[in-house]
C-alpha cells in the first residue's frame, strides 16, 4: 500500500467519525436498523478482488450508519455505558497508529509506562495501597475473573495446595461466599473458575441490594478451610454500596479473601462529595473497575486490582522460552499475552481531567441522577424504585406491562435510551448516569419525552 492509501484512509476515518459524533445529539438514540437489517448491507460472499482503503472506510461508515447507537451521546442511559471522553477517544487511535502488543515493558515501554502511571494515578483517586498491581483488561467481566483467579489460587496456596502444578480437582473445598444482588459477572467468573452457582454461598441483601453484614456472620460462622468472600460497589439497578465498614473485618476475621466488583462504583471514592459511599473499602484484598463505564474511555478497558502484586504473579506469569521478563510485566497480573494498550486511553482521560476533572464528572453524573429521578417522580404514573445515593435511577409505572410498554416505546421515540429490568419480580426500568455528555438540558428533555409517553 502507498503511503497516500494510508492517508486518505485515516481521513476518511476522521471525517467519518466527526459525521458520526456530530449526529449524536439530534439521531434518535437507539438503532433504527436491525441485526438482520446489517447482515443483509454487509453480508454477501467474500468478493474476489479487494477495494482502496479509502473506499473500504467510506462503504462502511454508510452502510453501518443506520445500525449505530448514540452512545458518546448525552441521552443514552442504558446498562452501564459511559460515552468518549475527546482525550479517551484521540488517544485510542493513537493506540491503534502505534499497534504496541503492550505485554512486556521491554518490548513496548512507552506503552507499559503509561498503562503504569495510569494505574498509580486510579490507586490514587481510589485510595488503595499504591503497591498494589493493575491489570488491564477488557472490561468489568474479565477484571472480575482476573481478581477471582487471583483470589482463588491464592486461598488454596494459603490452605497448602499449588493450583498451578496439581490443579483445582481434589483440593480442599473453597466456599464463595457472593450477595444476593451481585452482579451476574461474578457468577460467571466463578464458572470459569469450575465453581458451579448450586456451590455459592448467597447471603441476603436489603432493599437496596446491600449485603446484610448478619447474614455475612451467620454463612461464615463454623466454617473452615479457603474462603473467598466477594462485595459489591454499585448495585447495577440500584448503584447502591455495600457497607465495607462492618463486612470487611467480619470476611476477615473467617480467614477470606475479599474480593470488591467495582465496575463502576468504585469511582465514588475519586469525588470528595461521595467517598463516604467506598469508606472502608481499600481494606479488601482485590477489586475490579471499569474505565470505558464512569471514566468514558472507548471500549474496552476494565481494571483488575490486587493488593499483593506476588498473589498476582502466583496466578499469572507464563512461561515460554521466547519470552522477555523484566520485573513486573503486564502479562504477569492478567491471563492475556499479547494484547492492545487499552490503558493508554485511560491515561489520557485521566491526564486530561486531572484529579478536580474526575470530582467534578463523578458530581455531575450524581446531579444528573439526582435531576432525572425528581423529574420522573412529578410525572404521576411514575414510581422511583431506589434511593438515588449515586449514578442510578430505577422507576416503574403501574403495572408489568406498563413499565414494559413504556420502556419499548421510549426506544421508538428516540430522544433517549434505557433499559429494562426485574427488581424484586416486577418489571422496572433503569437510567444509568454514566456519560460525562449528559447536560441538565439532555435530563429535561428525556423527563419530557417520557412525561409525553406516560400521557398516551
Ligand atoms: C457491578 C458490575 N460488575 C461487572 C460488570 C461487567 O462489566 P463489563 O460489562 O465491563 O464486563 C458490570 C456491568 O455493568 C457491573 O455493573
Amino acid at each position: 500500500m502507498a503511503p497516500d492509501d494510508r492517508s486518505r484512509a485515516l481521513d476518511a476515518a476522521h471525517h467519518a467519525a466527526l459525521r458520526f459524533l456530530d449526529s449524536v445529539a439530534e439521531r434518535p438514540v437507539w438503532p433504527r436498523a436491525s441485526l438482520d437489517d446489517m447482515l443483509a448491507e454487509f453480508g454477501g460472499p467474500l468478493p474476489d478482488h479487494g477495494l482502496d482503503a479509502a473506499a473500504v472506510v467510506e462503504e462502511m461508515a454508510v452502510l453501518a450508519d443506520p445500525g449505530l447507537v448514540a452512545i458518546p451521546g448525552g441521552r443514552f442511559f442504558g446498562f452501564v455505558i459511559g460515552g468518549t471522553h475527546p482525550a479517551a477517544l484521540a488517544a485510542d487511535w493513537l493506540v491503534s497508529a502505534w499497534d504496541q502488543n503492550s505485554g512486556s515493558s521491554t518490548l513496548t515501554p512507552a506503552t507499559v509506562a503509561m498503562e503504569r502511571v495510569a494505574g498509580q494515578w486510579m490507586l490514587d483517586l481510589f485510595g488503595l495501597p499504591a503497591t498494589a498491581s493493575v491489570g488491564f483488561v477488557t472490561g468489568g467481566q474479565l477484571a472480575n475473573f482476573t481478581c477471582l483467579a487471583t483470589a482463588r489460587h491464592a486461598a488454596l496456596a494459603r490452605a497448602g495446595r499449588d493450583v498451578a502444578e496439581q490443579g483445582f480437582r481434589g483440593s480442599p473445598p473453597l466456599r464463595f461466599v457472593v450477595g444476593a444482588d451481585r452482579h451476574g459477572s461474578v457468577d460467571r467468573a466463578a464458572r470459569f473458575l469450575g465453581i458451579g452457582r448450586a456451590e455459592l454461598t448467597v447471603v441476603p441483601s436489603d432493599d437496596q441490594g446491600r449485603m446484610s453484614a448478619d447474614g455475612l456472620e451467620q454463612a461464615l460462622v463454623g466454617g473452615e478451610g479457603p474462603l473467598i468472600v466477594c462485595l459489591q460497589a454499585g448495585e447495577v439497578h440500584t448503584g447502591a454500596f455495600d457497607d465495607f465498614a462492618a463486612l470487611i473485618p467480619i470476611a476477615h476475621r473467617h480467614g477470606a479473601w475479599v474480593h470488591i466488583d467495582g465496575a463502576f462504583g468504585l469511582w465514588a471514592a475519586a469525588s470528595p462529595a461521595l467517598s463516604h459511599l467506598t469508606a472502608g473499602m481499600a481494606d479488601a484484598d482485590s477489586w475490579a473497575t471499569d474505565a470505558h463505564k464512569t471514566l468514558n474511555v472507548p471500549y474496552d478497558c476494565g481494571m483488575a486490582i490486587v493488593r499483593d502484586p506476588a498473589d498476582s504473579i502466583a496466578a499469572f506469569r507464563t512461561g515460554g522460552d521466547y519470552l522477555i521478563y523484566s520485573g513486573l510485566d503486564p502479562w504477569d497480573v492478567t491471563p492475556e499475552l499479547s494484547r492492545r494498550a487499552r490503558g493508554v486511553p485511560a491515561w489520557a482521560a485521566l491526564r486530561s481531567l486531572g484529579r478536580s476533572g474526575i470530582a467534578g464528572l463523578l458530581d455531575r453524573l450524581h446531579a444528573n441522577a439526582v435531576a432525572m429521578a425528581s423529574g420522573l417522580a412529578a410525572i404521576d404514573a411514575v414510581q422511583i424504585l431506589n434511593d438515588v445515593e449515586y449514578t442510578q435511577v430505577m422507576f416503574r409505572v403501574d403495572s408489568d406491562d406498563a413499565t414494559r410498554a413504556l420502556g419499548a416505546a421510549i426506544l421508538d421515540e428516540g430522544t433517549a435510551a434505557l433499559t429494562g429490568a426485574e427488581w424484586r419480580g416486577r418489571a422496572a426500568l433503569r437510567c444509568s448516569m454514566s456519560s460525562w455528555a449528559t447536560t441538565p438540558a439532555d435530563i429535561e428533555r428525556t423527563v419530557q419525552a417520557i412525561r409525553a409517553l406516560v400521557a398516551v
